[in-house]
């Protein structure tokens, strides 16, 4: 067995070592290319502080460049017997560059490169599936727009209730995105402050300079207290699993009306075919599987922060080894999300609306209050006009006109896609990605 960055006289218990790395080799990957950006930073600012010389800080850099390079071709593997991302690189860099490889782990830690890692990795992840949310409030949205003037039933307690149109419909989770985008946007600053300096969760005597790190990293400012920077391990992916869980919760609720309403019994909606799956005994079937699956996976997704909070939920301050154990869950978590709104994406985009469903006599009564708002307008008292359309609906002789004319804003007549846009518009503005971007690639001198 290949040796561990720690191990000193006593040798590693395989079986203890398997229980310990656990599924690490492979989470890790997710974070390999950040572990790698993290040491461009740290050995750019150990230079600065006389801990590297320029000669060693240009052949380093070489060297992590060309690793970051094999990890994007896919060529990057954390070989067994290694113990995590930051014990590959630092070997490989060891056996590319003999003794000036082992220098630069002075002054830092794992525990402040995986916090770093995650950072950096959290950041970017944000940065897509923001660019999935805006194709998605995209579609929904012009959805609203092409369906504003068709009725559909509204329901209270699964009751006929009040007209409503498939342009609110549509419109109502393309405002709903708005909410989520302010919550990921919030999610994303708590993400985007710097870690590493903490080093094993208490600084360094030597004297590092964080600002410089921070400002190689593109962050938006440091963690300062040391300590803190080690209690956002496990705090930081709450934060951002609520975020995620936000557009789950969004995307479960559309995907169980989108289920209902293709249902016979509703027939408001048509998917594609290419989005039903068959029976194996009903040769009729076309069931609505990628919906299901889609409020299965969104309802998993609401599961995580529960499950982060459990894990981390009793540690004191400091690291522990807990720690390791959220990246199984959270790390493919944005990939899962990505996936889902890519998926829903498309059926939105080709569903089909019943424009006739009001032809139905059993929708009648949803327009009662049109009625009693239009006697009230004509100078009834409103509580009068309620009681006399009651009493004529029990009597059976109400004949609904199935007109609507609202007006206010958000309403049937006036669903404001124009301001929804603009508030999505707002929020999507205050992400600051450029200056990561150019951060990377400076330290990648590309
Ligand atoms: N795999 C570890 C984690 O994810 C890396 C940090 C190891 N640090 C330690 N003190 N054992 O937390």
């Amino acid at each position: 067995m290949a040796s561990k960055l720690w191990e000193k006289s006593v040798e590693v218990n395989h079986d203890v070592d398997t229980y310990t790395v656990g599924r690490d080799r492979e989470m890790d990957l997710y974070l390999a290319k950040y572990d790698v950006l993290g040491s461009l930073a740290h050995i750019t600012m150990l230079e600065s502080i006389g801990l590297l010389t320029a000669d060693e800080l240009k052949t380093l850099t070489s060297a992590l460049r060309d690793i970051h390079g094999e990890i994007e071709a896919g060529q990057f593997v954390i070989e067994d017997g290694i113990e995590d991302v930051h014990s590959q690189v630092e070997l490989m860099l060891t056996r590319r560059l003999g003794d000036v490889g082992k220098k630069i782990h002075s002054g830092r830690s794992r525990n402040d490169q995986v916090l770093v890692d995650l950072r950096l990795f959290i950041r970017s992840e944000i940065e897509d599936l923001v660019h999935h949310i805006v194709m998605l409030f995209g579609t929904l949205n012009e959805q609203s727009r092409r369906y504003r003037t068709v009725l559909m039933p509204g329901y209270t307690h699964l009751q006929v209730a009040m007209p409503s149109s498939f342009g609110l419909w549509f419109g109502a989770y393309a405002e709903a995105l708005v909410d989520d985008l302010t919550v990921l946007r919030a999610a994303y600053g708590v993400t985007n402050r710097n870690p590493l300096g903490s080093a094993a969760g208490y600084g360094s005597s030597f004297p590092l300079n964080r600002t410089m790190t921070t400002e190689l990293l593109g962050f938006g400012s440091i963690d300062y207290n040391v300590v803190y920077a080690q209690m956002g391990r496990g705090k930081t992916e709450r934060i951002v699993a609520n975020a995620i869980a936000n557009v789950a919760a969004t995307i479960a609720k559309l995907a169980f009306d989108a289920c209902m309403f293709n249902s016979q019994n509703f027939g408001f909606i048509k998917l594609a075919d290419e989005f039903t799956t068959g029976s194996s005994i009903m040769p009729h079937k076309k069931n609505p599987d990628v919906f299901e699956l889609t409020r299965a996976k969104c309802n998993k997704l609401q599961a995580l922060p529960y499950e982060i909070t459990l894990i981390t939920n009793n540690l004191p301050s400091g690291y522990f080894r807990d720690l390791q154990l959220v990246k199984e869950s959270f790390l493919p978590a944005f990939g899962e999300l990505k996936s889902i709104i890519v998926m829903v994406n498309a059926m939105m985009a080709q569903v089909k609306v019943n424009e006739h469903i009001l032809d139905d006599s059993r929708y009648d009564l949803m327009f009662s209050v049109e009625e009693v708002n239009r006697r009230t307008r004509e100078g009834v008292p409103f509580r009068d006009a309620y009681k006399q359309v009651g009493l004529e609906i029990e009597a059976g002789r109400f004949s609904p006109v199935k007109e609507v004319a609202h007006t206010h804003e958000g309403s049937i007549g006036n669903p404001c896609n124009d301001e929804i846009a603009a508030l999505f518009e707002k929020e999507l503005s205050q992400f600051d990605f450029d200056t990561y971007h150019r951060a990377f690639s400076s330290l990648l001198g590309s």
